[in-house]
């Protein structure tokens, strides 16, 4: 694309867990005061959007994806004021603001279940998913939770199974009820009409499921470690539904009344489903989220097919995004090692498409160590055997501001919701921010590349042609202004390479070792281990 573009396809999405970013009131748990304190420091990282994980009051059973009111603010993070003064501010600094919307579930302390559950004939009680139990007493079928055990759980005073694929806590809505979307659109209306500029959509890939409840098959095709019991099964009646798009549809069409709003869904899927989520008429989501960064195998040829292959099933007019780290995944640096950490960062920002970055990724943060008795996530809390690959809280940990105690995501004195992670006294903001070599400092200069030329961030992606298992590289082009190739190494060895047919004496844009500026020769060009390179091709 090399036309005009729109701030959700040019720009910059970063994702903050609030509970982790920082802590004003010294509760031990982050706010929005927190975030209005940091609005500075995010602008600095070139960014565009900030989406904001669940906020609204919750017991927070799931961490804030257990919403108890989609309409109000957790006091626990602040007032409904708070929030206008966080949306003000960031507007003012040209920053977009996204919530997270959770469709799928509620609370069961939310208003709708409380009335649900309290009788068989109450009118709200098929705005859930209530079956009787088989004879036996046993749940309706065979579902599995997410977070193992049966996606079932039975309601003691009304005799009746109700269904969660996730925490018990988590009754999921009935959207074959003709209340519900409306409902849960008002919801969407409210933040909408407050300014938000839009939404990613919490597991949107599971809204509807089969009508008839039936049993799912085994999987026949293997399943990884990651998925635990749920793995089990296939999913056939509980995802993916053809009906699903035509909530989506109403959803989008909803945003779409407002201006320049977006709509990122929530999808772990291989491509050919994936892309189905854009709608056959561009009418879903604006962005079905692609993560498939995060589940390929972390090398030169794995990546480099998925991306091909990515390219290959958008359809026309779709645009691209990519996704290093998430709340749900261990951290990039964890899954690549902090040497390739840099590397990583440079190809998600210079692919083609809107790049999410996970906080704390700017720094290079790892996952932190957990001891058994701290775990908080309830994956882990239910398959504790499993806990080191699934546990959630790793990735969650405090941001690392500085070297103080607590890195300075909380007052001195309080114990933080989770642990710091041990190395925050060598790699925080402050400490970065002061050298001119640290991967922060790298970062802002990515950012700020990518920003600058249009062939970064809206260019055309080509693939070429290069020799060595380690080695990814491509041309971002743009019909009017600068091209550029990235040269990328996934192994630790140095490689030289003849690049000649792209052509000859080019400039370093930027390499992942800061230090290194200048001219190469594309004849002979040299790439140390680990090293990422933007080449400027004029
Ligand atoms: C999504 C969220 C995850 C949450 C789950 C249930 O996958 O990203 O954190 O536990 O949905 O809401």
């Amino acid at each position: 694309m090399t036309t005009e573009s729109k701030w959700w396809q040019h720009g910059i999405v970063y994702q903050i867990y609030p509970r982790s970013y920082q802590d004003t009131n010294g509760d031990g748990v982050g706010d929005l005061f927190g975030i209005i304190q940091r609005l500075d420091y995010l602008k600095s990282l070139n960014i565009d959007a900030i989406w904001i994980s669940p906020i609204f009051p919750s017991p927070m059973h799931d961490f804030g994806y257990d919403v108890a009111d989609y309409t109000d603010i957790h006091p626990m993070f602040g007032t409904l004021a708070d929030f206008d003064k966080l949306l003000a501010e960031a507007h003012q600094r040209d920053l977009k603001i996204l919530l997270d919307l959770v469709p799928n579930h509620t609370s069961d302390e939310h208003a709708w279940f409380v009335e649900s559950r309290s009788s068989r004939d109450n009118p709200k009680r098929d705005w859930y998913i209530w079956r009787d139990p088989k004879p036996d007493g046993s749940p309706p079928n065979n579902w599995l939770s997410f977070f193992g055990g049966p996606a079932w759980t039975l309601d003691q005073t009304t005799g009746q199974y109700y269904l969660h694929q996730f925490v018990t806590q988590q009754p999921e809505l009935n959207y074959r009820h003709p209340e519900v979307l409306p409902a849960m659109l008002d919801c969407m209306r409210f933040w909408l009409d407050r300014g938000v500029d839009g939404f990613r959509v919490d597991v949107i890939w599971l809204m509807i499921k089969d009508e008839q409840l039936r049993d799912e098959p085994p999987n026949q095709s293997g399943t990884s470690v990651q998925m635990g019991e749920y793995g089990k099964l296939n999913h056939i009646y509980t995802k993916d539904l053809p009906e699903v798009h035509g909530l989506i549809k109403q959803m989008r069409t909803l945003v779409d009344e407002y201006d320049d709003r977006v709509m990122i869904g929530e999808i772990y899927e291989p491509f050919e489903v994936l892309v189905q989520y854009y709608g056959k008429q561009a009418d879903e989501c604006h962005l079905p989220f692609n993560f498939h960064l995060i589940i390929s195998e972390w090398d030169a040829v794995a990546v480099r097919q998925r991306v091909e292959e990515y390219e290959a099933h958008l359809p026309e007019g779709a645009w691209p995004n990519w996704v290093l780290g998430n709340h749900d995944q261990h951290r990039v640096a964890t899954r690549t090692g902090y040497e390739q950490a840099r590397m990583a960062n440079m190809l998600l920002l210079t692919l083609r498409g809107t790049p999410t970055c996970y906080y704390g990724d700017e720094l290079g943060m790892e996952d932190g160590y957990i001891p058994p008795e701290f775990i908080q996530d309830p994956p882990a809390l239910n398959q504790p055997e499993l806990a080191d690959v699934i546990g959630r809280d790793p990735e969650r940990t405090p941001m690392q501001w500085d070297d103080t105690t607590n890195a300075g995501f909380t007052v001195e004195g309080v114990t933080s919701w989770l642990p710091v992670t041990e190395n925050y006294k060598t790699r925080n903001v402050a400490l970065q921010l002061s050298d001119s070599n640290s991967m922060l400092s790298y970062f802002q200069q990515l950012t700020t590349l990518r920003r600058a030329e249009p062939a970064l961030n809206r260019g055309d992606y080509a693939t070429v042609k290069i020799v060595g298992d380690d080695l990814f590289a491509y041309r971002r082009d743009h019909a009017e202004r600068d091209s550029f190739l990235i040269v990328l190494n996934f192994g630790a060895s140095k490689h030289q390479l003849d690049l000649s047919h792209v052509g000859q004496h080019v400039q370093i844009a930027l390499s992942t070792d800061l230090q290194r500026t200048g001219e190469v020769d594309l004849a002979t060009l040299t790439l140390h281990g680990n090293e990422g390179l933007v080449l400027r091709l004029g």
